[in-house]
């Protein structure tokens, strides 16, 4: 599948070395930066990945900042995204099987790059559970996305 990758300057160290890993698992990565560590802010790189996914132009987005958090704040901002921010297996694992997850945060300055690895191998290797109370519930999330703001 293709997989948009995208960090902020906190990230970026590790986003490459995700990118390496995903293209190891067959996946096709598309790398919309940062290739260095001047500082820039999160949500325009956000943006720029969860766009893709968005616009089903990519399958998954993974994001990497200092904590993740940012990057999944404003990933979930995007229609059709549903952004976990992870630091361990377990959560990246039923990030997938119960939320069907599409894009993937992860903090460099939270996770040693061995565990982010393994979160990655996770997150791309499960499959969504379905069933009808996974899909009911994904579904309620969707329609979150139409409802009068402040309702
Ligand atoms: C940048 O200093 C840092 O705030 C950013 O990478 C991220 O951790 C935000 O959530």
């Amino acid at each position: 599948m293709k997989v948009s990758i995208a960090s902020d300057h906190a990230g970026y160290r590790l986003k490459d070395r995700i990118a390496a890993l995903v293209r190891g698992l067959g996946h096709e990565v598309d790398d919309l930066g940062v290739f260095s560590d001047v500082s820039t802010d999160y949500p325009d790189h956000a943006a720029s990945a969860s766009a893709e996914v968005s616009a089903g132009r990519s399958q998954r987005a993974i994001l990497i900042c200092g904590t993740g958090v940012g990057m999944s704040i404003a990933a979930n901002k995007f229609d059709g995204v549903r952004a976990a921010a992870v630091s361990e297996t377990v959560s990246a694992r039923l990030a997938r099987e119960h939320n069907d997850a599409n894009v993937l945060c992860i903090g460099e300055r939270i996770v040693g790059p061995e565990v982010a690895d393994d979160i990655v191998r996770a997150f791309m290797t499960a499959e969504f559970a379905g069933g009808e109370r996974h899909e009911r519930r994904v579904a309620k999330i969707g329609a979150l996305e139409d409802r009068t703001p402040n309702a």
